[in-house]
Formats: structure tokens, sequence, C-alpha cells
């Protein structure tokens, strides 16, 4: 058969068609499958990926419409040293970022890419990023030789028909996207549930706004519309065309009189960006008619409007949140959200066909089938500190299936941003929740975010790692340029919104947690929201502005000034460290580092 003439293009668009010719020709795939979307497509996938042994089809009765798959040992992680920003100069790629010569970049992949489909089958996969039609989404379209990617896809942005539809209108640019597992099949060679390579290139042309990986099934590595375009590529297009991809959620708080003021927050991972997006406000909260929306728990897309205000969309239609540690407890809209066709990867199989991690419930199940598939019980997990479910186990879950989805998640027009909040990870140091000064005071909170390493990652515990914005590992061009570009999107509004920094995780001389956390974070996040529309009060510190004990409602919680003013506490000797730490990273970005994140530096040093 050849796969050149083995398929029925789904599309008009010559252009498209000729890559797609063009790629075929290199990857020399068996069949070409044009991906149109559909309930009987998905179907059929999945049952070819049953029979594969890929996934395991779960107890309808118990998880109706979902899957399970366990990957590969070895490729369980976005892989931030195999990933590369080729922009034509080095300079444009930043001492943040993996940089390979274009030219030499794109010869290796020829040469990985040439026959690496042989013996599967090529999917071509439109995808929209954001609603359809709405000014805000971008296009594209990824063709990878995986069905666990086009299933996964399915979920985590809007896929198929409609969106050749749009393609064949020629108005819109296009992100062409190359995916493969880069395992070729031998004719009657028997496949691998998990096809992948040990050898994995994660590579963005930002200049061609293209994307090609290989090696790789998992997450960010092979769901190319989310971290490789969603955040890498669109930095690039946001920074030329005057917005901003960012690494944030999105949710709407709404107030007792019903007006939602809507927020973005951007948090390093392991920092409960999915919880806090997902917040269920205490009870007293609820009763006097406050209440969370979600619409979106990771990525924000986000541009002015005509008349220069902020509005964001979420460009993902799905949920790819972290299995582990997600409960009825911590966050139940995400059990719900999660309770019906949903893909889980690398968690724990039950003997019923159902699924369970660290964290789901406080009593493990007698026996589960682990993440590795070997057998796994309470006792052997004590015996060899062996986890049911992969610390970065993962749902892909529709995010209309989420009780909290807000009613605006789909607006074309996205939803107006009143707040911006920052946060990390910090033992010490930072305090509860504060907000700078202003917008060049702002942007200089984001750039020196940093966040605690955990026991989960290599590095020295507790060692505060920079992670600009959230955004190290998914900035497409210098770090230094995007601090600038930040800076600059201040010209092109009418009204900038508020900037918060908040640290839930600061610990007292025991090691103990202070602040609850989860849904008192409700409590901070009013403060926050008043601030924003300028009905709150505060205090003037050398940091920013802070609540005051009596400026926050403490309604149906027992937490003493004294706790509070623990969590507060702005030392200055701490904050003498920390500026040390700011000035670390600068170094690394100073032939692009703005002028203004050097004079708030000193503004601030003069006001500790
Ligand atoms: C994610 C991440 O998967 O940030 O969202 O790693
Ligand atoms: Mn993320």
């Amino acid at each position: 058969m050849n796969a050149r003439t083995s398929y029925t293009p789904l599309s008009t668009n010559p252009n498209l068609l000729k890559w797609v010719e063009k790629i075929a020709e290199l990857t020399k795939p068996a069949a070409i499958h044009w991906v149109d979307g559909s309930q009987e497509e998905n179907d059929a996938l999945c049952a070819q990926m049953v029979a594969a042994g890929t996934f395991v089809k779960l107890n309808e009765k118990l998880w109706p419409g979902c899957h399970y798959a366990r990957s590969d040992a070895s490729d369980v992680a976005r892989v931030e040293d195999r990933t590369f920003i080729c922009s034509l100069s080095k300079d444009n790629a930043g001492p943040t970022n993996n940089w390979v010569e274009p030219f030499q970049m794109r010869k290796k992949l020829k040469e990985i890419f040439s026959g690496c489909m042989a013996g599967r089958t090529m999917y071509v996969l439109p995808f929209s990023m954001g609603p359809l039609g709405s000014p805000i989404s971008q296009l594209g379209v990824e063709i990878t030789d995986s069905p666990y990617v086009v299933v996964n896809m399915r979920i985590m942005a809007r896929i198929g028909l409609p969106v050749l539809k749009e393609i064949d209108k020629n108005e819109k640019r296009v992100v062409p996207c190359v995916h493969s597992v880069g395992a070729p099949l031998a004719p009657g060679a028997k496949d691998s549930a998990w096809p992948c390579n040990k050898e994995k290139y994660i590579v963005h042309f930002p200049e061609t706004r293209e994307i090609w990986s290989y090696g790789s099934g998992y997450g960010g590595n092979a769901l190319l519309g989310k971290k490789c375009f969603a955040l890498r590529i669109a930095s690039n297009m946001a920074r030329d065309e005057g917005w901003m991809a960012e690494h944030m959620l999105i949710l709407g708080v709404e107030d007792p009189k019903g007006e939602k003021t809507y927020v973005a927050a951007a948090f390093p991972s392991a920092c409960g960006k999915t919880n806090f997006a997902m917040l269920i406000p205490p009870a007293p909260f609820r009763d006097k008619g406050w209440k969370i929306w979600t619409v979106g728990d990771d990525i924000a897309w986000i541009k002015p409007d005509a008349n220069g205000r902020l509005h964001a969309i979420n460009p993902e239609a799905g949920f790819f949140g972290v299995a582990p540690g997600t409960s009825d407890k911590t966050n139940p809209n995400a059990m719900v959200a999660l309770s019906k066709n949903t893909i889980f990867t690398n968690v724990a199989l039950t003997p019923e066909g159902g699924v369970w991690w660290e964290g789901m419930t406080e009593t493990p199940p007698a026996e589960l089938i682990d993440w590795q598939g070997n057998r796994w019980t309470p006792a052997i997990a004590k015996e060899t500190g062996a986890k049911a479910a992969h610390a970065n186990a993962r749902f892909t879950a529709p995010a209309s299936q989420c009780p909290t989805i807000d009613p605006a998640w789909e607006s074309p027009e996205g939803v107006p941003i009143s707040a911006i909040i920052f946060g990390g990870r910090r033992a010490t140091t930072m305090p509860l929740v504060y907000q700078a000064f202003n917008w060049s005071a702002g942007v200089y909170t984001g750039a020196t975010m940093g966040s605690e390493m955990t026991a989960a990652a290599a590095g020295t515990i507790g060692k505060v790692r920079r992670d600009p914005f959230a955004m190290l590992p998914f900035c497409g061009y210098h770090m230094g340029d995007y601090f600038r570009h930040w800076i600059k999107m201040q010209k092109a509004l009418s009204e900038t919104p508020r900037i918060f920094h908040v640290n839930w995780f600061r610990k007292d001389a025991d090691g103990r947690f202070i602040w609850p956390g989860f849904g008192d974070n409700m409590r901070i996040l009013k403060w926050i929201v008043d601030r924003a529309r300028g009905r709150a009060l505060s205090k003037e510190t050398p940091i920013g502005w802070q609540p005051r004990y009596d400026d926050i409602d403490w309604t149906g919680c027992g937490f003493s000034r004294d706790q509070f003013d623990a969590l507060q506490a702005v030392d200055r000797a701490a904050w003498r460290v920390e500026v040390m730490g700011h000035e670390e990273l600068f170094l690394d970005l100073h032939d692009h580092l703005p002028k203004e994140m050097v004079y708030e530096r000193e503004l601030l040093i003069c006001r500790l």
C-alpha cells in the first residue's frame, strides 16, 4: 500500500495537503488517518488500543467512559533537558533555554524522522487552542503516530472537522506540529504497549512557528498543543503581536452581589494551581453567596480588548492534572471532573477495574496493580517504599465536566482580568500575601518568583529555584526580553490588573505549615478581589501593600492575630538574602534585562 495514495484527505487546503504529503514522504507510515474528531472514531481508537494492550477499559459502572494506560518506565514526564528552542540566533533563546543552531537541528530531525513511522498509522490531527472562532484562539495541525496522543488531544483541545473547516478558509496561520514516538515497526513485528525511544527531542523553531517532537509519548512532550504550542510558540507570537501567553490558571470570584471578578495566577509545578482554580470557599463564605468559578487550571492567553482592558481565554479544553494528592478532601471538583470520560496514565489499577493513587483515600485498597504492572499491597509498600502511582501520574479530563466550570469559559472574547497573582512554595521569608505597589513592581515580583525544591526533584531540598512567572521551562525566547514584554504591555492598557504575591507554604520553627490552605485561601482571595475593586484596606510595608488582621474576613476560622502576624512578617535580614537571590538571576540575564528591573531592585533595597 502506498501511504501517499491510501487515504482520503479531509481538507481542501493545498498548503496542508502538500505538508502532509511531505511528512509522509519523510516518515513512511503504513497508512494515513485524517482525524474527524467524532465519537465513533474515538471509540474505535480506544478499542484498538485496548486490543493492543496500551489501554485497559475501566469498569463501566464505576468509571464510565474511562481508560487506563501505563507508560514505559523511561517515559514518565516532560524532558526539559531534551527541549530545544532553535531560534536563528542563540541570543534569542537566552541562557534559560537549550539552543541548537536551526540548520544543524533540521539535519538531525531529518535523520531521526526518516522512516520513523514505518509500520504505523500517521494521524493528521487538526486542533484549535481556544474556542473555535475566538479572535484569541490559534490553529494547529499535529501529525502523530500515536493513537494515545489523538484521544488525549481530543480532550485537551478542540479537534477534527470543525477545525479543518476553519483551516480550509485559509485566513489564519496554522502551526505545524510533527510528533513521532520514534519506534518504527518492522513487518510482522509485535508492537509494545507504550512505544517510545530513549533518544528524545522536543524542538521548537520560533521564527517559523514549528514544533517537532520525537521519542516520547507522554504529556507535554507529545500533546503538542499544550506546553509546546500554547506556551513556547505562543509566547513568541504574543511578544510579536502584543499579547501574553502565560502559565496561569484563571478563576472567577462571584461575590454576594453576584458580581464576578476574574483573576489569573501563576504558580510553579506542585504548588496547587488546579486546587486553587477549583477552590470551594469555607461554609460561612458560601452561605453569604461567595462562589469560585473555574476558567482554566494551567494556561492563559491574555489580550487587550478594544478598550485596553486585558481579557483572558483558557486555550485548553481539558485538565491534564497530577493525580497523586487529588481527593474528595483536597479537590472535590476535580474528582467529579475526572469521574467519567477520563484517561488515567500511570496511576494504579484496582481489582474491580478502577483506579487509585496515593492520597485518593486515607486507607489504600488491600491490593492493586501498580503503575509498572506489579502487584502492590500496603505491606509491600511499607517494606519496599514502592508507590502505587507514579508521582507524575495524570488524569486527562474534559474541563466541561468540572462542576465549577464558568459559564463564560468558552466565551470568544475571554474574561476580563482584574488581578494577577504570583506564588511559590516558600518555607520562609515570603509572607502569606502582599500587593505590589504598581505594574513595574508587580513585574519585578513575577520576575523574581522562586519556589523551594521538594524531595521529588533533583537538587538541594529547600533551595530556592528562581522560576520567573512560573515560565522557566516554558518561555520560548530570552527571559530578559520576556520581562521587557511584560513591562511594555502596560502601554497598551487603559487599566492594569492589580498584582499580588501569595505563599501558602510558610512554616513555623518546628517545620509545620502555618497556614491551613485549601478552602481558607478564599479569605486571602477575597481580600485580593476587594483590593482590585478598591474596597479593602491595607498597610504599606517595604515589599508592598499588606492586609492587617482586621482586613481579612475570619468568620468560622480560629486563626489568631499572632499567627497571622507570624505569617505576614517581613524579616529584613531574610529579605536581604532574598534580594541577593534576585541578583543571581539578573546576572544571568543582564544583557537583556530591562532597566525597570534594576530600578525596582534598588528601590526595594532602599525600602528594606
Ligand atoms: C504541567 C506542568 O504539566 O506544568 O502542567 O508540568
Ligand atoms: Mn503547567
